[in-house]
């Protein structure tokens, strides 16, 4: 009975901080899923270029940096927006369905779990206020006024 109770005591001590438990839903774990999803890079301004920094004020918020290609040119959207004006399920049922254009690794999506969108939904909603959209796509013959990331990828479909 005592080496028992030793074996769990120690085995509690070696967890790593940060498990989850299978299927949970949390705020806590939505950001991990956000950050492992690698969400921020693109839809967090200054995200990359601070190494990883997230900026509460303006975590997934989007970007008025633009993505140009073949396809025009693209801005990763205000999730906040998104998630406002969703409920959890319409949230989860979207991010099933989503397709877009370049760069937004779109089809990553399905490899998460039901509670990872669930969580990111939950994280998301806790950012607070959503503030503005980011910028609206472009037309492929039309030239940005904003900052861009030229991307000349090849034989990349339009979509
Ligand atoms: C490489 C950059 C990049 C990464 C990484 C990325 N996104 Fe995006 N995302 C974009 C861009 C750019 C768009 C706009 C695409 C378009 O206009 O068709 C977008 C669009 C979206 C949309 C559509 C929003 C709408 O209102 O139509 C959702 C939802 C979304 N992203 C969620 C996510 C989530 C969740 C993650 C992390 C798992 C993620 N994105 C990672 C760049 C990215």
């Amino acid at each position: 009975m005592r080496v028992t109770s030793l074996f769990f005591l120690l085995a509690g001590l070696t967890m790593p901080i940060a498990a989850f438990a299978q299927g949970e839903v949390s705020v806590e774990r939505g950001l991990q899923v956000s950050i492992i999803g690698g969400c921020h890079d693109c839809h967090t301004e200054g995200y990359s270029e601070t190494e990883g920094k997230i900026d509460p004020e303006k975590a997934l918020m989007g970007s008025s940096v633009g993505w140009r290609g073949p396809w025009g040119t693209t801005y990763a959207t205000n999730l906040r927006i998104d998630a406002s004006v969703m409920t959890e399920r319409g949230f989860v049922g979207m991010l099933k369905r989503i397709r877009t254009s370049p760069p937004m690794p779109w089809y990553n999506l399905r490899a998460m779990e039901e509670s990872d969108m669930q969580s990111l939904y939950q994280y998301i909603r806790s950012l607070g206020k959503h503030g503005k959209p980011a910028p609206s796509r472009i037309r492929s013959d039309k030239e940005p006024t904003t900052p861009y990331v030229q991307l000349v990828p090849p034989q990349m479909p339009r979509n």
